[in-house]
């Protein structure tokens, strides 16, 4: 199951940081490096722009089965309507099933893959060898994801964010399906005190302890 790839799954909530761990880690490895809300974002805008609804699951799920991945690509995708859509169409098993393989040959590639979501470490690559949970307090990813709408031309206020990130937890770590929640075998990585740099270091000392688990093995 696991061939030669060394899996880096980094799971965590909405502006927890786990993006940027997982990019920055993918730098440091030499690692493709897949964000996999962006397949379920995809998904909910292009639900949106058929004028489709989300609760539909079986219009997400044909969706998911034919979807391009250039279409990670267009800027709608990082707006908030397609974070909302995502964390809706996200809940219905026919989609997550749609999506698994791909994530799943992602992993396998050699020498690693790094991914970050929300069940990577559970549900798409249990057998990775460095699994992290990144989290942070609500308020504070309600400030980081506040910056980040806003620099990107959003008009959306501190408190409608705080909302979105509070609903989204709720639903992605409430529904039955891969719910979003740490696997056993994680380590927990809070990021409320810390800046980036400090948070990629901490993320790089989880991997290093993991890689030299597995040279002894
Ligand atoms: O990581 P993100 O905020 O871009 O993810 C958007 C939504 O997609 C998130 O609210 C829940 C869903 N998602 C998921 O269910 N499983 C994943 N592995 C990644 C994202």
């Amino acid at each position: 199951m696991t061939g030669d790839s060394f899996v880096i799954a980094v799971d965590g909530p909405a502006a927890s940081g786990k993006g940027t761990i997982a990019t920055r880690l993918g730098a440091l490895y030499g690692y493709p490096v897949l964000d996999s809300g962006l397949l379920y974002r995809a998904v909910g805008v292009q639900l949106l722009q058929s004028g489709g609804d989300l609760d539909d699951a079986e219009a997400a799920a044909a969706l998911a089965r034919k979807l391009d991945p250039a279409s990670l690509e267009d800027p709608e995708v990082r707006t908030r309507r397609a974070g909302e859509a995502a964390s809706r169409v996200a809940a219905h098993t026919p989609v997550r099933t749609a999506l698994r393989d791909f994530q799943q040959q992602f992993a396998r590639q050699s020498p690693g893959a790094v991914i970050d979501g929300r069940d990577i470490g559970t549900v798409i690559a249990p057998w990775a060898q460095a699994k992290m949970f990144v989290t942070a307090t609500p308020q504070v990813r309600a400030d980081r994801r506040w910056l980040q709408l806003s620099a990107q031309g959003e008009t959306v206020s501190h408190d409608e964010v705080l909302a979105d990130i509070l609903l989204r937890d709720r639903r992605d770590s409430g529904r039955a399906d891969s719910p979003m929640v740490a696997a056993a075998d994680s380590v927990l990585l809070d990021t409320t005190e810390m800046d980036i740099d400090r948070a990629f270091d901490a993320a790089r000392r989880i991997v290093e302890t993991a890689r030299a688990r597995q040279d002894q093995s």
